[in-house]
């Protein structure tokens, strides 16, 4: 499966933060918000992925994340001129896409519990599989309606009266159909090629699955100063708890078996001294102590 993640958009509500910087790029406590997605998708078992930016903040996110390489992955770069739609990341990366299936993720959406998304990613093997999850103000969403059996029967973008509170997140797993149906959506009224309309057209064909994410998952928003400040301070305060860090790529990708210990022992040694460092050395530590004592 390849995987896209999405990070262009104007960045208007987070100015005069974004006049340098995307919104991507900010730090969501101690680390870029980017790190989040890509962390998510390397956790759902995806290798070789590729970002989609605006022509001014591509060459910043190639600074920051080179070809993968570091991360046990594969990056490409594509640029959306103009942010002319959710769904049109497909367009922008139909070549790299080929006849894969093909997982999509918001640079600005932030998941946090449970095992993730391990098992979605793990078991998906056609159609589409998107989620919802329980919110207080649908009305900013792509809002699902379930029937009694808890089957998807309609799904809204931002309605004024949503039908549920349940909140479509910014993941999204398509087989290769969803070029087709992309090629074949209008633009909405705001002129934008919507991934509701997508959604709605795997909804029509009978190949929708939606999954509801549990009580106790945390899908954080960064999108307004506000949010920024509290997505920062959740993610400080789970880290300080537990030592764990949320939304580490290098040691989501050794978890996963892209880095090998060596491996993760070399990136981190590169790395200037700082508690990033120190974080991953300690992986390598705790990683090593356990091989060591199965070896005895
Ligand atoms: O966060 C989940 C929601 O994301 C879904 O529930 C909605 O169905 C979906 O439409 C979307 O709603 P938003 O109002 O959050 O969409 P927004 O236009 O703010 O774009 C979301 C992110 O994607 C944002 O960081 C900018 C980026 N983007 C957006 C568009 C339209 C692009 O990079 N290019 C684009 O063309």
């Amino acid at each position: 499966m390849k995987g896209l993640i999405l990070a262009g958009g104007a960045g208007s509500r987070l100015y005069p933060l974004t006049l340098v910087a995307s919104k991507q790029l900010q730090p969501v406590y101690d680390k870029p918000m980017i790190y989040h997605p890509l962390t998510t998708l390397i956790e759902g078992g995806v290798r070789e992925i590729c970002l989609i930016s605006t022509p001014h903040d591509l060459p910043r996110f190639k600074q920051l994340l080179g070809d993968g390489s570091r991360m046990g992955i594969s990056i490409e770069y594509r640029e959306q001129a103009k942010p002319e739609g959710i769904a049109q990341a497909f367009l922008i990366a139909e070549s790299f896409i080929g006849n894969d299936a093909v997982a999509l993720i918001l640079g600005d959406n932030i998941f946090y519990g449970n095992n993730g998304f391990g098992e979605a990613f793990a078991e998906f093997t056609s159609g589409a599989t998107i989620f919802g999850y329980h919110v207080h103000d649908p009305e900013r969403y792509g809002v699902v309606e379930f029937d009694a059996d808890g089957k998807a029967i309609s799904i809204e973008e931002k309605p004024k009266e949503p039908k549920s509170n349940y909140a479509v997140p910014g993941l999204y797993i398509y087989d290769n159909d969803v070029l087709e149906i992309t090629k074949n959506t209008k633009p909405s009224a705001r002129g934008e090629l919507e991934i509701t309309a997508v959604n709605v057209e795997y909804l029509m064909r009978g190949t929708l699955h939606v999954e509801k994410l549990s009580r106790g998952f945390a899908w954080l928003d960064a999108g307004t100063s506000t949010s920024l400040h509290e997505a920062s301070a959740y993610v400080q305060t789970i880290e300080s708890r537990t030592g764990i860090k949320i939304g580490c790529p290098e040691e989501a990708a050794f978890r996963n078996g892209f880095l090998s210990i060596s491996q993760l022992a070399a990136i981190s040694a590169a790395m200037p001294n700082c508690e990033y460092r120190a974080y991953l050395e300690n992986v390598v530590q705790e990683s090593r102590r356990i091989e060591n004592s199965k070896s005895r």
